[in-house]
């Protein structure tokens, strides 16, 4: 017989950014970090795990139909841990069926273009983790899960939580107090919404892996931004949340993206992941915030050209609405929290 579970985890996007490892093994990040995941109708990973003693030996993973490998350090570090959780639980009960020893089948879908290079790691290792968690049936929290999904990918600890989330960076060697917690649930501040403009559908120049090994290497400005800046701004950050005041919520965010690829350009040699359609949409929000007369408005980058742009839904007409002008309603579709719109500027 075939034991089988699945789950669905959204991508999160982050406003205060990680970029940094103390450990690269156990994915131990130099900074704390923040980030808003989105809901479950957005971009999401939906994953079955199954396993069976009739399945062939290996364990395998498909992704959008397509065979991964997984023999890869960080995909094993989750089986293994996984496995060992339930290996606890068999052997305490011994009337539960063996299901740690049997092969495992994962299957993976994003109801987003992988092609369309946003971050898919972080909701991709969060199911995975959360879909043979399910299928071992293990008593483990949202926040034991998110220990082993950061051996994944980092900023798929994350994911294990809805709404507004942080990732304590944590001091333990082992990586034991590195885990996600939840700032606040999305019904907290309900009216948070984030436009996706995909500047570009190519792969991303250089992972982010590489990207932050090389920055922590040679970076100058990024000793200060690990120990004084991000410390201060997860703390405004959070309180900007408690508040439910965007000013400080946009303000931040801006400001830490712009940190983010500083240290990028400030790496040797040097990273660029902002083109010129990604400053042009800066120029955009900027222009949005300077006639409202406040900050409406605020982008943010990952490790790549993409700009996500948070709003509130009162100012929908004002943001939203200037970007599909500007884009000329190319490609939109929109999610229950978000208004996602593929195109570019041209
Ligand atoms: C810029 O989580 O993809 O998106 O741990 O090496 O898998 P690994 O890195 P990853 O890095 C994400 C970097 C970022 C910022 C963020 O999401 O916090």
């Amino acid at each position: 017989d075939i034991h089988r579970a699945s789950t669905t985890a959204p991508v999160n996007i982050a406003v205060i950014k990680y970029w940094g490892k103390r450990d690269p093994k156990l994915n131990l990040p130099t900074n704390s970090s923040l980030s808003v995941t989105l809901s479950q109708s957005d971009l999401r990973t939906h994953t079955t795990a199954s396993c069976s003693a009739s399945y062939s030996k290996e364990d395998s993973l498909l992704l959008n139909g397509a065979p991964q490998d997984v023999s890869g350090a960080r995909t094993q570090a989750c089986f293994r841990e996984l496995r060992a959780l339930r290996s606890q639980l068999e052997d305490s009960d011994a009337s539960l069926p063996k299901l740690a020893a049997l092969p495992l089948k994962i299957v993976s879908e994003n109801n987003f273009p992988t092609a369309a290079g946003l971050a898919s790691s972080a909701a991709g290792f969060a199911a995975l983790v959360r879909a043979i968690a399910n299928l071992y049936k293990l008593p483990s929290s949202p926040t034991d899960l998110s220990r082993i999904a950061r051996q994944g990918s980092g900023s798929a600890c994350r994911s294990l939580f809805g709404g507004y989330v942080g990732w304590e960076q944590g001091s333990a060697s082992d990586g034991s107090d590195s885990v996600a917690f939840q700032v606040a649930p999305a019904s907290h501040w309900p009216s948070m919404r984030a436009v996706i403009l995909v500047v570009s559908a190519a792969k991303k120049g250089v992972s982010s892996t590489t990207g932050m090994q090389t920055t922590v290497a040679t970076s100058t400005l990024f000793a200060s931004r690990a120990s004084e800046t991000v410390p201060r701004r997860m703390q405004e950050m959070q309180n900007a949340i408690q508040n439910k005041d965007f000013e400080t919520f946009g303000k931040v965010t801006m400001m830490d993206s712009n940190s983010f690829h500083a240290t990028c350009l400030d790496t040797y040699p040097p990273i660029f992941y902002l083109n010129d359609v990604s400053r042009a949409a800066i120029k955009v929000v900027e222009s949005i915030n300077a006639a409202a007369g406040r900050i409406i408005a605020a982008y943010t980058f990952d490790a790549g050209p993409n700009a996500v742009v948070y709003y509130l839904e009162e100012n929908e007409k004002e943001v939203a609405g200037l970007f599909k002008t500007l884009l000329g309603e190319k490609d939109g579709w929109k999610g229950e929290r978000g208004e996602k719109i593929e195109g570019n500027f041209a």
